[in-house]
């Protein structure tokens, strides 16, 4: 297994990957968008033959005219099943997080996650250290609450 930065040829097995694990799906032009906007950030676990088996999509929110508002925002992660406890996610988020950190100067990085999700929640809070920060009430498309987590970055300076 090898885990590298995303490509934009990458996207299509980003996607296919996503719509096998999770049923927070989006367009191409998301994926592509995200790639092209904020290249150091989206990686890729591919097997030896070079499939996607995992990614982390990612963005930077800026919106604020505040420099210390400035963050990170974990759009969707997975793990193709059999590749799963094997560090792999662990792998891609901290990448991410860096690239966060060294490039954008990102001062916390945030995510949504399903409340029952109980492995990304042990991913995120137990091994990530992230807490949780808010909850959105009915925040997914069948009613479902959202976690709002999120994890002070380290900055250098
Ligand atoms: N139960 C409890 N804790 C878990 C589980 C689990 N099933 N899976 C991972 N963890 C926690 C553990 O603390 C684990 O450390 P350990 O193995 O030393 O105990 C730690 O996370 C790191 O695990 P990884 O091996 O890095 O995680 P993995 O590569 O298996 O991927 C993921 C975890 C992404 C949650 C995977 O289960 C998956 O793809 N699930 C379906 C998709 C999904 O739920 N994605 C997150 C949605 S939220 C969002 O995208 C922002």
């Amino acid at each position: 297994m090898n885990v590298r930065l995303a490509r934009a040829e990458d996207v299509a097995g980003m996607q296919q990957a996503n719509l096998v694990n999770l049923p927070e799906n989006y367009h191409i032009r998301l994926w592509i968008y995200h790639i092209i906007t904020w290249p150091q950030l989206s990686f890729v676990a591919e097997d030896s033959k070079g499939r996607i088996i995992g990614y982390v999509l990612a963005k930077i929110d800026e919106e604020s005219e505040d420099t210390s508002d400035i963050h990170g925002h974990i759009n969707s992660i997975s793990v193709m099943r059999s590749y799963r406890r094997l560090g792999l996610a662990k792998k891609l988020m901290q990448l991410s997080q860096e690239a966060m950190t060294s490039i954008h100067k990102a001062k916390y990085v945030s995510l949504h996650v399903r409340a029952t999700n109980k492995a990304a929640i042990g991913l995120y809070k137990d091994t990530l250290g992230f807490q949780i920060a808010d909850t959105e009430k009915g925040y997914y498309a069948d009613g479902e609450d959202a976690y709002v987590m999120r994890l002070n970055l380290k900055n250098e300076s």
